[in-house]
């Protein structure tokens, strides 16, 4: 049910702040992270090598922005694959790996064949997802669900940052088992994480306007580009992903590193960038980093819109639009950064009239290979 919204996605992206904060609930106890449905799996998690993330879509971005966190939590390596690509590639998997999948529907049948592909080559399977009972995590030794509730409209959002909730979770509940983070920083990662949903809040109840305003006045746009750096760069992979699908034009998310080895080519005047900028409290390097890409493309006449922490003053003299969102820290940032693009997808799709919850050439669930 709309219950009184335009659209679900317009409901299911008001449901940001509960999904992320429905899928912490029950999963934290006395300062740590602890998920009672991986009880028994500790032996496991100790001795596990690698692990490999498959998924599609938007998953796969989830996916990419868990790695940060596991790798740096967990320090296990970790790969992330699409899930028709890793299964077509005969992969170098075995009892030592772990294959986590990510599936809001858990009826993807790519990632669905991966995850039977990588239980034949003898690894352990988790999956991720936000349908109870669905195939996928029936076929897992695993289950971690997502507490987003259910997602109809076609463009993954609620689910997404939920995705990205359990990623973190995971990775510390894997770490406190490793020994790989300290009691104190778990602490203090999950005061973070539990922040997370008043600040998502806080982007709904004074960005929202601003940016579907913005959206309005670029509704004849032909194409958007999409720069980030670190957990940023999955970010503008799904920003430029919820713009395709969602309103039909050009889009496409680049690491921000890459710019001087080809898509710099492509600003010209004009040209409309989003640009994910690190938290300055993060490596200083990296905001320093992004800031000078933004001075280049700023040079050649792109019209900058940056996705910065509130308080970032060192954006604004490049910047012809702002998007403020609350401080979170370098790792945290991403669930926050991700909310603005959702808004704007949906926003200039409902500018040029076109149906959101069910673009064109698209299924909720793809179930055919
Ligand atoms: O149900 P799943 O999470 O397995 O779906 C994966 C992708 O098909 C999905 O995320 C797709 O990319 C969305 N339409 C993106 O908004």
């Amino acid at each position: 049910e709309k219950g009184g919204w335009s659209s679900f996605m317009a409901k299911e992206v008001a449901e940001e702040p509960e999904a992320v904060a429905n899928t912490i609930l029950g999963r934290v106890k006395d300062g740590q992270v602890v998920i009672p449905e991986l009880d028994g799996m500790d032996e496991l998690f100790a001795g596990v090598q690698r692990i490999i993330i498959v998924a599609c879509g938007t998953a796969s971005y989830a996916g990419q922005v868990g790695k940060y966190a596991i790798e740096q939590w967990a320090r296990i390596p970790v790969d992330v694959e699409l899930a028709h690509e890793f299964r077509y590639r005969d992969p170098i998997v075995g009892p030592e790996t772990l294959v986590v999948s990510i599936s809001q529907s858990g009826e993807t049948m790519d990632t669905l064949m991966a995850v039977k592909e990588a239980a034949r080559l003898g690894a352990k399977t988790l999956s991720i997802c936000n349908t109870q009972g669905a195939t996928i995590p029936r076929e897992s030794d695993a289950i971690v669900y997502t507490h987003a509730g259910p997602e109809v409209a076609v463009a993954s959002t609620k689910a997404f940052v939920a995705q990205i909730t359990a990623l973190y979770l995971l990775a510390l509940h894997v770490g406190r088992i490793r020994g790989t983070v300290s009691p104190a920083e778990a602490a203090r990662s999950i005061h973070e994480l539990e922040a997370l949903p008043e600040k998502i809040r806080w982007i709904l109840e004074n960005e929202q306007e601003h940016i579907e305003q913005l959206a309005h006045w670029m509704a004849d746009t032909r194409s958007v580009l999409f720069l980030g750096r670190h957990v940023g760069f999955p970010i503008a992979l799904e920003g430029a992903l919820k713009l395709k699908e969602l309103s039909y034009i050009h889009a496409e998310g680049f690491a921000a590193g890459e710019l001087k080895h080809g898509p710099i080519a492509l600003i010209e005047p004009g040209q409309p960038v989003f640009v994910m900028v690190p938290s300055p409290r993060g490596a200083a390097t990296l905001h320093a980093k992004v800031v000078s890409n933004i001075e280049e493309i700023r040079a050649r006449g792109a019209r900058v819109i940056a996705i910065a922490e509130e308080g970032d003053v060192a954006v604004l003299p490049f910047a012809d639009e702002v998007l403020r969102i609350p401080l979170a820290g370098p790792i945290f940032e991403p669930i926050l950064a991700v909310v603005p693009l959702h808004i704007f997808a949906m926003g200039l799709a409902n500018a040029k009239g076109l149906d959101v919850d069910q673009p064109r050439n698209l299924a909720k669930s793809v179930t055919v290979e």
